[in-house]
């Protein structure tokens, strides 16, 4: 088990006797409605954390959908959208904090003192960035690319956030937080008090759910099964999913990872073991594997679905959501910079 496993462990622990005591930030860039992949990876634990009594705030990273190309096509829509997958899968923003990070101007400001706190190497070896670049569409990389891990920082430390549930492709951005925040305590922070506290990320064991062409579901690939699909569409995107030749069905995610995928989706959406679900099909094969996976999503997202299309006919209250959140965002970054703008010094 790795370092960051062992401790977010530990912090599950600290959570169960204590959820008061913790605040959580996470957030996504909104490029997209949310899929399966979404939910069970994070959505789930979201909703979890903030139902134990974790305060919570959730960012819109919607400045971050530019790292990668040049023009976000309609982001008042996506972001509209990312609130009603929100409010579906039952984060409540009477104890959750909605934002956008681009309406909070306090938050934005914090980038510029934490971009002093961290080299151009820094910045040009975080593995995940390097990742991105490779996959970029963009004939040239932004410096926008290069420094949103830093801007993350922000978004994490504005609201002195102690946990961050996050993936771990996220970790290396977990890693520049904790040392922008130390190194800022050490630079400025004034007779042993720490103005920013150094956050966890708290990885949760997500289970790995593939696209319908076998990799990993994104909604870049244009394998994933939305949230918001209709029954009728997810039917088909299931029917579409690659199997393999094999009749017997069984859950071996090393040997046969597009039906073990399946598998673990049906199980996930039933809450049953799914080596039990896989031997139920046993010899029925991969037609009566997909009813099964077709029937149980559809299922379980039904009062999900109908949640969802509740809000999207009340778009009035889900832009207040938005803008409710924005507002309490805003008060805690002023407070937070006002912080700052004291131990650097630079209060006039
Ligand atoms: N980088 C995250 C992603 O691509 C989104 C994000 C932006 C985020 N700011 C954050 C996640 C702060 C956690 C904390 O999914």
């Amino acid at each position: 088990m790795s370092a960051a496993q062992r401790r977010s462990a530990e912090l599950e622990e600290l959570i169960r006797q204590d959820p008061g005591r913790f605040r959580v930030l996470t957030g996504d860039r909104p490029t997209g409605r949310l899929h399966l992949g979404h939910y069970f990876g994070t959505l789930h634990n979201r909703v979890r954390l903030q139902d134990l009594g974790v305060e919570t705030f959730l960012i819109i990273a919607d400045y971050q959908v530019l790292t990668d190309r040049d023009v976000a096509d309609r982001l008042d829509e996506r972001v509209e959208d990312l609130v009603l997958d929100y409010l579906a899968v039952g984060i409540d923003p009477a104890r959750t904090t909605i934002f956008a990070h681009s309406a909070v101007s306090a938050l934005n400001q914090l980038l510029l003192p934490f971009l002093s706190l961290v080299s151009v190497s820094e910045l040009s070896r975080n593995p995940t960035v390097k990742d991105e670049i490779a996959h970029s569409r963009q004939s040239a990389v932004s410096g926008l690319m290069f420094t949103y891990p830093a801007h993350q920082a922000a978004d994490i430390l504005f609201c002195k956030a102690d946990l961050v549930p996050v993936g771990q492709d996220q970790l290396p951005h977990l890693e520049l937080t904790r040392t922008i925040a130390r190194r800022f305590n050490d630079r400025y922070g004034t007779g042993g008090t720490p103005v920013f506290p150094e956050p966890d990320a708290l990885l949760s064991a997500a289970p790995l759910l593939l696209g319908t062409d076998g990799t990993k579901m994104s909604k870049s690939r244009g394998n994933a099964i939305p949230l918001a699909a209709g029954a009728d569409e997810t039917a088909l995107l299931v029917r579409s999913a690659k199997t393999d030749a094999h009749r017997h069905i069984a859950y071996d995610p090393e040997a046969r990872p597009e039906v073990s995928s399946l598998v673990l989706l049906a199980a996930l959406c039933l809450g049953r073991d799914p080596h039990e679900v896989a031997a139920d099909i046993g010899d029925k094969g991969a037609a009566a594997l997909k009813a099964t996976v077709t029937e149980a999503v559809n299922e379980y997202l039904a009062p999900i679905r109908e949640r969802r299309a509740r809000y999207a006919q009340d778009l009035g209250y889900v832009r207040q959501v938005l803008r409710d959140g924005n507002e309490i965002a805003n008060e805690v970054a002023e407070t937070t910079l006002g912080e700052v703008r004291a131990a650097m010094k630079t209060l006039y």
